[in-house]
């Protein structure tokens, strides 16, 4: 893992900061049980992984979101929010953040909006944590160090999976963290261990080919990501909006007002297509009402294209968008850097 992590993260680490988990899940659920309590706040991007708002709201914990842009958590609306918080005497416990490839967003951070990210966090005493568990997954290998790898006062939490690169079904992620804090959090870990073979195969494996897996999965994904683009523009044209992504599994897509994306996820399940609502990837749910999070990881490129002509004909029926299917207006979509 401490190679991994130098060379692919330039996060330079010791084993003792290192604690393996099940799943990443695992490190969102050790770190939400060692920092939060019922009533307490945590600081999250405004459209963030669905998985992170639902635990912490199960723990009575409330996620305020920041606005992003296109490089990820705004930093001056961040202070915003930190010196608000001071005034009525709240002290977030942390501040969430996908840097590398944001999920939904697929924004990578860059190193300044990185640095300004860690001194808030040392002006108002709030940690950070960091959810990597994408940053393998990008088309031209190219990102700024792990805020992890630029902090000199033990203010991030850093954590990661093989989740998206190898399977999900390992069932392997990991947190970095100061080790009097990964010592806190092994004492939590109460699942009996993650499954040691798994680990075991998985470090033989990683020696000699995650490289070349990684290679290898990013291309086949990329390839998806313009099947995908190709059949939005084919079937939505301009009513559907979003913005390439330099990686990962999933892209962000917006629809005008009209549409309710929970109730299209409804009604395209119907017919056998399964998307993500915005809402659920919301802190505050109505600013993603008309947005949904696909995923092109797992599907063929046949189901894709034949998942959005269906996307689009659901769509089109249950809100008239876009107008009239099969005779849309084109636009070429931007790429993300
Ligand atoms: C941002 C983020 N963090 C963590 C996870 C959990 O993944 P896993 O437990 O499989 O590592 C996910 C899964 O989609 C995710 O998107």
């Amino acid at each position: 893992m401490a190679s991994k992590l130098e060379q692919r993260s330039g996060l330079s680490v010791s084993p003792d900061s290192v604690l393996i988990t099940s799943g990443s899940i695992q490190a969102l659920d050790l770190v939400n049980r060692i920092f939060c309590q019922p009533g307490d706040t945590v600081l999250v991007e405004q459209f963030t992984y669905a998985g992170t708002l639902s635990r912490l709201r199960s723990l009575g914990v409330t996620p305020v979101g920041i606005p992003l842009d296109s490089d990820g958590m705004r930093t001056d609306l961040l202070a915003a929010e930190l010196r608000e918080l001071q005034a009525q005497g709240v002290q977030p416990k942390f501040i969430y953040v996908i840097p590398t490839i944001q999920n939904p967003e697929g924004s990578i951070m860059p190193e300044g909006r990185r640095e300004q990210l860690l001194q808030l966090s040392g002006e108002f005493g709030v940690p950070i944590f960091e959810d990597e568990c994408y940053a393998d997954l990008l088309w031209d290998g190219k990102r700024p160090p792990a805020i992890a790898g630029m902090d000199s006062g033990n203010r991030v939490i850093h954590c990661g999976s093989f989740s998206k690169t190898i399977a999900p079904a390992l069932r392997v992620g990991y947190i970095v963290a100061a080790p009097g804090l990964v010592a806190q959090m092994a004492a939590c870990k109460d699942d009996g261990g993650t499954g040691a073979l798994e680990q075991m195969m998985l470090a033989e494996y990683c020696q000699t080919s995650f490289d070349n897996r990684v290679a290898d999965v990013t291309v086949k994904l990329k390839h998806k990501l313009d099947v995908m683009n190709e059949a939005l523009e084919e079937h939505f044209g301009t009513s559907a909006d979003f913005v390439m992504p330099p990686g990962g599994i999933f892209l962000w897509v917006s629809f005008p007002d009209t549409v309710d994306a929970l109730e299209l996820a409804a009604a395209a399940a119907a017919r056998g297509v399964a998307i993500n609502p915005g809402p659920d990837w919301s802190a505050e749910a109505a600013a993603a009402r008309s947005r949904i999070r696909l995923c092109f990881g797992n599907p063929t490129v046949q189901a894709i294209r034949e998942g959005v002509r269906v996307l689009a004909e659901v769509c089109h029926d249950e809100f008239g968008v876009p107008l009239r299917s099969g005779n849309v207006e084109r636009c070429p979509k931007t790429q993300a850097t």
